[in-house]
């Protein structure tokens, strides 16, 4: 049965428990929401993380990253006794039948993912192999197309002609982060990919009582399905980027042509959002690795270099709607709303707000930043803006706008939409919002006296 989010809260653990050990390798996002999600389902689950610091924070329960809903189904499963973090990765590869690999796949220089962590799991897997008992290996983590056969040829590489009965699969993932726990109970669909058709039970198992579709390709279908997917997501975003560029020459506003575009339902609502960019540890990397695979096999990346330079040039559109709005940057006091790269989520990475910072302080303005969760990783990865005297970051959004020259809006947080705007008005020196992700009600605001400004909209002549 679909589970509707609001029902999420009622989930307790209860369920029988079932007689199936999993082991996960790598608690990220991936790993850590996979983990407890299969303890709730019954599994008795075995976590291991190289980290030593996140492998400690784990242990008592804490996550080293903000996501909703997690702390409670951590805190449940820890209690349950599913779910344990441990320090040796062997005990995973001797004990569990089933492994899952989620470690991370960062993306080198060269724009193509670093295999390194992938590589080091099979040699640990191949070391502690257990001889004659079977394993099925289950990639999770980004990959691109192959890796799974990569995967089961380099564990023997390394068995050195010892017995080995594993067999690589691939499902890979497509949470998203801010709802992830929601998205791992209700998958569209559930892709297996398996190049030995022997294990399609041992996987339907675990699978089985999960409310969607399960669909049965071979391993590298299944990591071309994840890679299409996230860059088709990208391709939808610069598309509905572009149509904002012209909705703002021609004098029309996006939310109407969007809505009039996504009702039609081939085209849908979803990803039609327009905004600054999209940013994330997933769709700017895929994009690049779509387009490295297709160079790779001399095929022309057209479409996927269009859709990156679209989405890249979205955060000079930014700055010259500032520059527009300012008249002058130099000395004027500019507050972000927003460091992750969207709501829900404390995550940073590719977020367009670390591209726009450096801008600009480069045109002489002082930055007051804010965010509902993103403040601590931001200081913690960029210290150097820590000690910048044109920079403040607070964690209080009215101290954030106290004579501030301008807000601008770079991530979605429902948070925003919250504050007391005339509050907001009385304490900034020139009351003009740009709102990047077109989230608050522009008659509403307008209604402040605010100047306001959203993405795709013509203000001269509206
Ligand atoms: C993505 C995929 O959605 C998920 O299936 C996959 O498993 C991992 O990558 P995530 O990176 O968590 O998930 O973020 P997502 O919700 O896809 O948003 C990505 C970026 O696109 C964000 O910067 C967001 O603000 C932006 N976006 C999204 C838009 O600009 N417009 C939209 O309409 C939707």
């Amino acid at each position: 049965m679909v589970l509707l989010k609001e029902k999420l809260e009622e989930l307790e653990y209860k369920g029988e428990k079932k007689d199936i050990k999993i082991g996960i390798i790598g608690a990220g996002y991936v790993g850590l929401v996979t983990s407890v999600g299969l303890s709730y389902k019954g599994y008795d689950v075995l976590v291991f993380e190289k980290n030593k610091e996140k492998l400690s924070l784990l242990k008592k329960g804490i996550s080293p990253f903000y996501e909703p809903d997690l702390h409670r189904f951590l805190t449940s499963a820890l209690n349950s006794g599913r779910l344990k973090f441990i320090d040796e990765v062997s005990q995973i590869i001797k004990e569990c039948k089933y492994i899952y690999i989620c470690v991370g796949t960062p993306i080198k220089e060269d724009q193509t993912y670093d295999m390194f962590f992938l590589d080091l799991a099979a040699k640990e897997i191949a070391n502690h192999l257990p001889t004659n008992e079977r394993k099925i290996i289950i990639i999770k983590s980004t990959v691109p197309p192959g890796t799974a056969r990569w995967f089961q040829k380099i564990i023997y590489r390394y068995r050195r002609g010892k017995k080995t009965n594993i067999e690589v699969a691939s499902i890979p993932e497509f949470l998203r982060e801010g709802n992830a726990i929601y998205d791992f109970f209700n998958p569209n669909r559930i892709i297996i990919g398996i190049d030995n058709k022997e294990i399609v039970d041992d996987l339907r198992q675990i699978y089985h009582d999960f409310p969607s579709p399960i669909i049965i390709v071979s391993t590298i279908e299944a990591e071309l399905i994840k890679l299409a997917s996230n860059t088709f997501l990208a391709t939808k975003i610069s598309f509905i980027n572009s149509i904002s560029d012209i909705c703002e020459q021609l004098g029309c506003d996006i939310e109407n042509v969007r809505m009039g575009i996504g009702l039609d339902h081939r085209i849908g609502l979803d990803f039609l959002k327009p905004g600054i960019g999209f940013g994330g540890s997933c769709l700017p990397k895929d994009l690049n690795a779509i387009i490295s695979l297709f160079k790779e096999k001399q095929i022309d990346p057209v479409l996927f270099e269009a859709v990156k330079k679209i989405n890249n040039d979205r955060i000079n559109l930014l700055l010259n709607k500032i520059k527009k709005a300012l008249w002058n940057v130099k000395g004027k006091n500019i507050t972000i709303w927003g460091i992750s790269f969207k709501a829900g989520t404390d995550d940073i990475r590719e977020s367009p707000t670390l591209k726009l910072i450096p801008m600009l302080l480069k045109e002489g303005a002082n930055l007051i930043l804010y965010d509902p969760k993103a403040t601590n990783n931001f200081k913690n990865q960029y210290p150097q803006y820590s000690v910048n005297t044109s920079i403040k970051i607070t964690e209080n959004i009215y101290e954030s706008v106290v004579n501030s020259n301008l807000i601008v809006i770079t991530n979605d947080w429902e948070d925003y939409k919250k504050v007391n705007f005339s509050k907001i008005y009385e304490l900034m020196e020139t009351p003009i919002i740009i709102d990047g992700r077109n989230i608050l009600d522009h008659a509403l605001i307008s209604e402040h006296g605010f100047e306001y400004y959203r993405i795709g909209v013509n203000h001269e002549s509206s």
